[in-house]
């Protein structure tokens, strides 16, 4: 008999303790152009199964030391085996035997002796049947990986949505808050000089030696009036901040912008005070092939002029003062560094720096001579206001050294 039989594609595990059963069908399951492995007890199938993957196993149950069930258990036991379809061999015909194959995790069975048309179709079937389990797996591995990047995005799209609406909603409120705040904080001030001017005027139509109480009360009264004027001065501080902010939604139209001559400009304006010129030591190095950019000018003069002012507060106290300010680029980006020599910032202040509200500076009236007094809305204004660029700042800093804040800005703009 010398005909081919079909068979197809795989590799097949025979373990059987008798050489003759194991040769026949070897040479059979070969003619079916299957690959063929052998393996003549339990021990010897399990060790082989270290190096190699088969895609079938043909399992005697009669064998001697370890049986075909002792066998198959093993199998289902380790993750590495557990897939791989096993068919028993069996002689026996009792129903409780082929219940245990089943039990054990088989998914057929044969009899002996072998019908080896029926062998070859049941082998084919269960080839057939792992294959597209396989085939199964995979497209469910890959769905839920689909799933799983389709939940990312929306939890993101979500995060930022919610985010866009509470920006939006902070940006319409404060409007609102300062809108409202501005009536009354402008009564207060004029309110506050009246009684200034009330009691300079009292106290010129009194005695030149007045009631020790009156005089008092006069002079108390004046303490109070001018801790007023200062709590008025650091309320219209932050809301001059806020107000700029307010303005900054109201988009206006971006134009090409020559940032060198934007820089000039600002170092310029700095050098008409004594103290900039006299005391600090100043570097501006620029990048004269730097291309126009689309931005709005009084903007990015805002972000520089609130940047320049932060490297000045820093160096306050500084022996060695050094603004250096630079302009440089690349194929996609343009960066502006202001560096100076100043406090620096701690690590762990980094991204505090740019919250809204985020000073190590006192407010207005309570500074020490000469201390530079903040809000904590210069870089938070920064960075809303370089948004519709899509540009942002870097920073690098050393504590006692100072440090570069870096203003990087896209070259394709799209105003979003
Ligand atoms: N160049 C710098 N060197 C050291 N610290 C800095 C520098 N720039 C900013 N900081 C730190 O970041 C904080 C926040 O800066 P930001 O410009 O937002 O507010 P501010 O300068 O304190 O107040 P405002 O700018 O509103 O008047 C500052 O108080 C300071 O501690
Ligand atoms: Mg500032």
């Amino acid at each position: 008999m010398n005909t081919r039989t079909t068979g197809g594609e795989g590799v097949i595990l025979i373990v059987d303790d008798n050489a003759t059963n194991l040769g026949v069908l070897f040479d059979y399951l070969k003619n079916a152009t299957f690959r063929v492995l052998v393996a003549q007890h339990g021990k010897a199938a399990l060790e082989l199964l270290q190096e190699a993957r088969p895609d079938l196993i043909l399992l005697d149950v009669l064998m001697p030391e370890m049986d075909g069930f002792e066998t198959c258990k093993h199998l289902k036991e380790n993750p590495a085996t557990r897939d791989i379809p096993v068919i028993f061999m069996t002689a026996l015909t009792e129903t409780v035997d082929k219940v245990r194959g089943f039990e054990l995790g088989a998914v057929d069975y044969v009899t002996k002796p072998l019908q080896h048309e029926e062998v070859l179709a049941r082998v084919n079937t269960h080839l057939t049947l792992g294959r597209l389990k396989q085939h199964l797996i995979r497209k469910n591995e890959e769905l839920a990986a689909v799933n799983r990047n389709l939940a990312h995005l929306v939890q993101e799209k979500t995060r930022q949505l919610v985010q866009q609406e509470k920006t939006a909603t902070i940006g319409r409120m404060i409007q609102g808050i300062v809108h409202n705040m501005k009536t009354p904080l402008a009564v207060i001030a004029n309110s506050n000089l009246v009684i200034t001017k009330k009691i300079e005027k009292l106290s010129a139509g009194l005695s030149s030696t007045p009631e020790p109480e009156i005089a008092e009360l006069l002079n108390s009264i004046a303490q109070d009036s001018a801790l007023v004027e200062k709590a008025h001065g650091q309320i219209m501080q932050i809301v001059n901040n806020l107000m700029l902010k307010s303005r900054m939604d109201q988009s206006a139209d971006a134009k090409p912008v020559n940032l060198n001559s934007l820089l000039k400009q600002e170092f310029d304006f700095l050098n008409a005070d004594p103290q900039f010129k006299h005391k600090t030591e100043k570097e501006l190095q620029l990048d004269e092939r730097l291309p126009e950019l689309p931005l709005v000018y009084s903007d990015i003069a805002q972000v520089v002029e609130n940047l320049i002012n932060n490297a000045l507060d820093a160096m306050w106290q500084s022996e060695n003062r050094r603004l250096g300010v630079r302009t440089r680029q690349d194929s996609s980006h343009v960066y502006i560094d202001i560096s100076d020599t100043g406090s620096g910032i701690p690590p762990d202040k980094l991204e505090a720096i740019f919250d809204p509200f985020f000073t190590t500076k006192p407010p207005k009236g309570e500074e020490n001579e000469g201390e530079p007094t903040g809000t904590g809305l210069g870089l938070h204004t920064c960075l809303e206001l370089l948004k519709p660029f899509r540009g942002e700042i870097r920073v690098e800093s050393e504590v006692g050294k100072g440090s570069t804040f870096t203003v990087v800005l896209p070259k394709e703009v799209h105003k979003g």
